[in-house]
């Protein structure tokens, strides 16, 4: 298999933003001092074209939506149901780092980390160190300003030093950007991202070798990717190139291969109100074989509704499923659902119809509409061991 690990493309800046390029590497650099130890909260970036740049450019775009807005959303509660769903992987594998490793100084990855909204989740963690990293320079800002802004915070404060970095993962090592690149993390945890590498067997291998070169033996890579099966089932089943609901839609080009691709199956995934973006199939038996190449191994591989039965079984996360609002309640006490089509909560309405009435209790269940629960189940969570390769 071939390999790549292009680190010589580097942009930092400066706090006045302008920057100045460096003849022999297409470095851009502003404060070279800066690269040898930079301060907790000091952005660097780096990252090449050209599908990448659709990406960041899409999500540099989303607008940062305020609270009100987010709770007015169509898929408020798969959002927070997501969430909650990470919320259970973090604090399961996180519990199985500290087994493993007798230190109080605990550090993570987040691989594509977006605009921060894993940040509340690592400081519950109480992880010592954050090291954040995502192609896109917009959400990198975002996610900084975020962890400042919760520094301030009286209570819930996050206790851990943080770095952040923007860079193309699937192009470039960003190991060599870190305030100590000898650190090696517990987890390195890419949430709804992963796939996006899918597009060649180069930035594959350069995601995952991000990855497992950040990790320490005995350490966790966790990840959260649409499940390619349950889309080629779909579409086979519907015999279309496209199938989706209210809340999402998945769309292949007319012209895709009758035989799939391993790597470049390229679909465009709409999600109400949060993406519209081109991402990739992964096929999982490659996804695999290629973690193994760099000494990780796959320990864990569940659908989304089956990570949920899992949770369930655990009082604590019963609580937080509660806590997060991470399912919607039917009938809805405002009288308002999700969605205003009767059809989406039939299964909920059939559960109540199950359920012993009493005559005092207005019976009420805990749900997501039929659609956001078809859009949450695409995915599949999968979590690989690093371990110690024998030499080669
Ligand atoms: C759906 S968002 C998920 C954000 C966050 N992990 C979460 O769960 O809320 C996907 C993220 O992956 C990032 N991403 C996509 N391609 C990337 C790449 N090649 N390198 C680094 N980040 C990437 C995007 O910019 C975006 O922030």
């Amino acid at each position: 298999m071939a390999s790549v690990s292009s680190c010589n493309s580097t942009i930092r800046n400066n706090a006045a933003g302008s920057s100045m390029l460096h003849p022999t590497n297409n470095v851009i650099e502003d404060n070279p001092a800066s690269n040898e130890n930079p301060p907790t909260g000091s952005i660097k970036r780096k990252f090449e074209e050209p599908l990448g740049s659709i990406v960041a450019g899409h999500y540099n775009n989303l607008e940062e939506k305020g609270l009100s807005a987010r709770n007015e959303s169509r898929i408020l509660y798969m959002r927070n149901f997501n969430n909650w769903i990470k919320s259970y992987l973090i604090n399961k594998f996180m519990n199985m780092v500290r087994e493993n490793f007798h230190t109080h100084s605990l550090a993570a990855v987040d691989l594509g980390c977006g605009k921060g909204g894993d940040l509340l989740k690592w400081t519950k963690a109480n992880i010592g160190h954050l090291i954040c990293v995502d192609i896109a320079e917009t959400s990198v800002r975002q996610c900084k300003e975020r962890y400042e802004f919760n520094k301030q915070k009286r209570f819930g404060a996050p206790r851990f030093s943080a770095e952040f970095i923007v860079a193309d993962c699937t192009k470039v090592c960003f190991q060599s950007l870190l305030g100590d690149p000898t650190r090696r993390v517990h987890i390195v945890s890419c949430q709804f991202a992963f796939h996006y590498c899918f597009e060649s067997l180069q930035q594959a291998e350069t995601m995952v070798k991000n990855a497992a070169s950040n990790l320490a033996t005995g350490g966790f890579f966790l990840l959260t990717i649409p499940d390619a099966n349950y889309i080629m089932k779909k579409l086979s089943s519907e015999k279309s190139n496209a199938f989706g609901n209210e809340v999402f839609r998945i769309e292949f080009p007319d012209d895709r291969p009758e035989v799939p691709l391993l790597f470049g199956d390229r679909y465009q995934f709409f999600l109400e109100g949060a993406v519209d973006c081109p991402e990739f199939l992964v096929h999982q038996p490659t996804l695999k074989r290629l973690c193994l190449k760099y000494g990780l191994e796959c320990v864990y591989q569940k659908r989304f509704s089956d990570v949920y039965k899992d949770a369930m079984q655990d009082e604590q996360s019963r609580m937080l499923l509660q806590k997060m609002s991470a399912l919607e309640p039917y009938p809805s006490p405002s009288g308002t659902q999700s969605s205003s089509n009767s059809q989406e909560y039939v299964a909920a309405c059939e559960h109540l119809k199950q359920q012993q009435s009493d005559s005092n209790v207005r019976p009420c269940t805990l749900t997501l509409s039929a659609s956001e629960w078809q859009a949450t189940n695409i995915y599949t969570a999968l979590a690989f061991k690093k371990i110690e390769l024998p030499c080669q």
